[in-house]
């Protein structure tokens, strides 16, 4: 939004007040320092949705939505940021400089996503009319329910070349607009345009926050291709978007966890049977964009993909990049030939529950996997085996975990066989794929020791505005080694740098960030354990510096280690020198 001055929207910022713009939407009702209400943005009984008038933010315990009055009426209004800062200017008589080609830009992506939700609402009509009837009937053979089919706004494509093309050009919507969606193709001799989805079930895709960005078919029998999904546009991006999502979130955080499957049925059938905390990935590999996505929400994953593809050891690989990304990963074993949708119609949802609550972690499943798989009775067996997991186990942050592995490693495949593979033999190995792979920065999974330290010096930073500077002079953005929190540090830090005012609502401002936006909103609610600022700021200091002497403590315990596995003398003193150093520091 680069060229509305930044010192404008600060104005209309400051004149505008969080509780009564949401006042407008919701009954709010106070409650100790702040207000609150029931969620606008999932199904709740009891109220968990706060709005604090004195840091201008929102959030919501129960679905993790959060921040200040632009993003909520982005989200409640379906606004893009500068719909919203033109509402709230023209509320407070502020004028914005003139249009300008951002504003076109995003009044463009509006106007994607309004012909996106035209044509989701033709296809779900032309389901309920004559020509529909056999699309109908598939979807209830498939077991669909006429509120499943309501709920994701399933729909027909009528097998014929242009209806969508002449129902959008009668709203008013230019064909090549439905090229930039990807809803028409350019007819080969370019005379024209035609339509892509023909004789198919949709599958409108939607966004986080419920919008649509793509459509899948299906074919209603078995010709192919089976499937077709709207190409990479403007608004969908497959490797950034998980399916379902904008419904499974709030049962994800209901349950801590979620269920990874891979095609539309996958999610449609769990969904419906009361397994609400599934997303699919649409056949196309986990990326970090998925992780992206997830991240706010959970980082307990299980995946439920189908046992009998080709894939399985491509898709296992795949994984690795969630071990990365500190998430947990368990994968469940479905029969041969079933797939999640086909295993709940013939198991049940408790059979099925029962599966994903007992599913082994990655790092299991995949050795037993592969010790089925290759002989580990033979020397190449075990080579294979040791391998294949290795890349996985060197993914793994914590040393304590992968210690474990390693030794759970050399004990299988030692079981059998009359050579044997040793730890330090493993670790070996590690080292040399250790020195490929480059380690990407670090994000901790669970919030212990120092990223709890870090968050809750956040925490009071965001709730203490006096505390900024004080914490600018005693420390730097790097002894942040969460990178969420050293993002919202810096933020904090070029504020007062710059003489501004470092309120939450602020700061949402200044980040530009979703999923950051939500965590400073959080924070800025939470509970802080700590009585006064003053106080928060020494001891989360102190643990700070004592968890990066540890850090550094372990990394050289792991060098001495390795040096000693490899019997290199001179440099296993040198280190132990500065491992005492250390120390006694
Ligand atoms: P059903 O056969 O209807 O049960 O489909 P499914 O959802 O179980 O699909 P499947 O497991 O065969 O594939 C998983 C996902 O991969 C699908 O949901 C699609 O997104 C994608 N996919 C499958 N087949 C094709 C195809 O032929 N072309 C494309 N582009 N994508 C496909
Ligand atoms: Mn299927």
């Amino acid at each position: 939004m680069g060229r509305i001055p930044e010192a404008i929207i600060e104005e209309v910022q400051n004149r505008s007040d969080i509780v009564e713009i949401i006042s407008a939407y919701l009954p709010l009702k106070p409650a100790g320092k702040n207000y609150k209400a029931l969620c606008p943005f999932h199904q709740e009984k009891t109220p968990s949705f706060m709005v604090s008038p004195e840091r201008q933010i929102y959030n919501c315990f129960g679905c993790a939505e959060g921040g200040n009055v632009f993003s909520f009426l982005m989200k409640h209004e379906q606004l893009t940021f500068l719909e919203a800062l033109k509402l709230l200017a023209d509320k407070s008589g502020i004028r914005l400089p003139a249009e300008d080609t951002d504003r076109r830009e995003e009044g463009k992506s509006l106007r994607l996503f309004k012909l996106n939700g035209l044509a989701a609402d033709f296809f779900q009509s032309c389901l309920e009319k004559k020509e529909g009837e056999k699309a109908l009937k598939y979807l209830r053979d498939r077991g669909l329910s006429g509120e499943t089919v309501r709920k994701f706004r399933l729909g027909y494509a009528l097998p014929s070349w242009d209806s969508l093309l002449q129902e959008a050009g009668r709203k008013g919507f230019p064909p090549n607009l439905l090229e930039e969606v990807g809803l028409v193709l350019r007819r080969r001799d370019k005379s024209g345009f035609y339509d892509r989805f023909r004789g198919r079930i949709i599958f409108p895709i939607f966004n986080v926050t419920g919008k649509i960005i793509g459509f899948g078919g299906r074919v209603l029998d078995d010709s192919s291709p089976k499937y077709m999904n709207s190409p990479e546009t403007p608004l969908y991006h497959k490797s950034d978007n998980l399916y379902a999502l904008n419904l499974a979130r709030e049962h994800i955080l209901k349950e801590g966890k979620v269920i990874i499957v891979e095609g539309y049925l996958d999610a449609l059938t769990p969904y419906q049977e009361g397994v609400g905390n599934v997303v699919a990935s649409l056949g196309t590999a986990l990326s970090r964009g998925h992780l992206r996505c997830l991240r706010r929400y959970t980082r307990e994953v299980v995946i439920v993909y189908d046992s009998d593809k080709a894939g399985v050891a491509a898709t296992l690989r795949g994984l690795d990049l969630l071990v990365e990304e500190e998430f947990r990963v368990r994968v469940v074993s479905l029969p041969p030939g079933e797939d999640p949708d086909g295993f709940i119609r013939e198991y049940g949802k408790e059979e099925f529950r029962r599966r994903v609550d007992k599913a082994p972690g990655l790092f299991d499943y995949k050795l037993d996997l592969l010790l089925s798989r290759y002989d580990p009775d033979s020397v190449e067996g075990k080579a294979r085996v040791a391998r294949e997991i290795l890349p996985t186990i060197a993914k793994v942050r914590d040393a304590i975990e992968k210690r474990a592995y390693i030794k759970e490693l050399a004990t299988r495949l030692n079981l059998r066989g009359r050579i044997t593979l040793g730890e330090e033999e493993i670790l070996a190995e590690l080292k040399k794929l250790r020195k490929g792979t480059k380690s990407s920065s670090s994000l901790p999974s669970r919030e212990e020791g120092a990223t709890l330290a870090e968050r809750y010096l956040i925490q009071s930073l965001l709730q203490e505005e006096e505390l900024v500077g004080e914490a600018k002079k005693l420390l730097a953005t790097k002894d942040f080694h969460d990178r969420r929190y050293r993002r919202i540090a810096e933020a904090l830090f070029k504020l007062e740098a710059a003489g501004k005012s470092t309120q939450a609502g602020e700061v949402i401002s200044y980040l530009q960030d979703e999923e950051l936006g939500a965590t400073v909103a959080r924070l800025a609610i939470d509970k802080n354990p700590y009585s006064s600022g003053a106080q928060a700021l020494t001891e989360c200091l102190k643990r700070i510096r004592k968890e990066e002497k540890k850090r550094s403590l372990k990394e050289f315990e792991e060098q001495i280690r390795e040096a000693q596995v490899r019997g290199e003398e001179q440099s296993i003193r040198n280190l132990q020198l500065r491992y005492q150093a250390l120390l006694n520091k």
